[in-house]
């Protein structure tokens, strides 16, 4: 096993046991961040991304757990650590940004004091002296605003965004090893969003810090991702290095979520979008997952599940059709591009 990888998940299967049946939320997902390096993990709503994320963390709650696959951490297994083990990991060498950072605060005391908590619990800083100089130069550069002042409010005294932001300090004070940022941005404005991604590639550089960025934003992966997995309906469809991705993107979903970005210049009323929805998970289809969609599948695809095969160097596509982009050219995928 190559040690140039920070995170190796090795086929994970990750389910829901809900009342009405097994909600394959991941379903054999391998996914590798090397050091130093931004992946991004894109996708359409409900397709398991904030699932494989909780998987790697071991956020999951009932009735959702791992039924099998490793996940590397340096080498260790993160899957067969104990509590304290993985609270140990957890909080040092993996920090994550949730979806939904408004709930992760707590109400009753001031940001500045529970951001600096982290610091203190992680012995990263000597005196309190020197722990609220780091807590308000962190917040200078997640872009709050009178960092100092804002140091001592309470978090129902800051917007939304400005309590994201404090989320995004707490996660990064600690310079882990990894950070898992699931949408970190989708509520900020912007130039907001622009200034986080910067200071994530920075931090990046500096400390040499992985991330897995996950989004639903193609403009956010283009913007700081070196390398992405495009993930259907439980699946990994397609991962390339970024470059790779927006010049050959070889699946048809992927080349769907593509012609769907909005472009300047471009007419909004011909704005494509990709018929259909995500299939329920509970009741996936037989074969490809993304057939029922595809204006490009024949009836192999709704009978075989496709493997993920390599198309080019360190490219990866599960499409029968995964070597002929040219044939897919100007079906359904042309609507939308320039
Ligand atoms: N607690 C739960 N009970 C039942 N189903 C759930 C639960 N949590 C998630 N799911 C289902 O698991 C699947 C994957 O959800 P997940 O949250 O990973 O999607 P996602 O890709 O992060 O979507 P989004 O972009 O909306 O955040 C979805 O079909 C969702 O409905
Ligand atoms: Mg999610």
């Amino acid at each position: 096993m190559s040690s140039d990888y920070l995170l190796e998940i090795e086929d994970l299967h990750t389910s829901i046991y809900t009342d009405d049946g097994v909600l394959r939320a991941v379903n054999g997902v391998n996914l590798r961040i090397p050091k130093g390096t931004i992946v991004g993990l894109v996708g359409e709503s409900g397709c398991g991304k904030s699932m494989t994320a909780r998987s790697i963390m071991r956020l999951l709650r009932h009735p959702a757990r791992i039924d099998s696959g490793r996940i590397l951490f340096g080498g260790k297994d993160l899957t067969t650590l104990t509590d304290k083990e993985m609270r140990e990991i957890s909080g040092r060498d993996i920090s994550m940004i949730f979806q939904e950072p408004m709930t992760s605060l707590n109400p009753v005391l001031k940001v500045g004091f529970q951001v600096e908590e982290t610091l203190r619990v992680h012995g990263l800083a000597a005196s309190k002296e020197e722990a609220k100089r780091k807590v308000i130069e962190m917040f200078e550069r997640v872009g709050i605003p009178e960092a100092e002042k804002r140091y001592s409010a309470y978090p129902h005294e800051l917007s939304g965004g400005l309590r994201q932001r404090v989320m995004i300090a707490m996660a990064m004070i600690l310079k882990p090893k990894l950070l898992i940022a699931d949408e970190p941005t989708t509520a900020l404005d912007v130039t907001i969003e622009a200034q986080i991604l910067r200071l994530m590639r920075d931090l990046c550089k500096e400390s040499g810090m992985s991330v897995l960025i996950i989004t639903h934003n193609l403009g956010v992966v283009a913007e700081i991702c070196e390398y992405v997995y495009v993930m259907y309906a439980g699946y990994i469809v397609e991962h390339a290095p970024i470059f790779d991705l927006f010049d050959y993107p070889r699946h048809p979903y992927t080349k769907g979520l593509m012609a769907s970005i909005p472009r300047i210049g471009g007419n909004p009323e011909y704005l494509y979008t990709i018929p259909g929805v995500v299939p329920n998970l509970l009741h996936l289809p037989e074969g490809c997952p993304f057939s029922l969609r595809c204006s490009a599948a024949e009836e192999e695809c709704r009978k075989t599940l496709p493997e993920l095969v390599r198309t080019d160097e360190d490219h990866f596509s599960r499409c029968v059709k995964a070597c002929g982009e040219q044939s897919l050219e100007g079906r359904a995928y042309g609507a939308g591009r320039e």
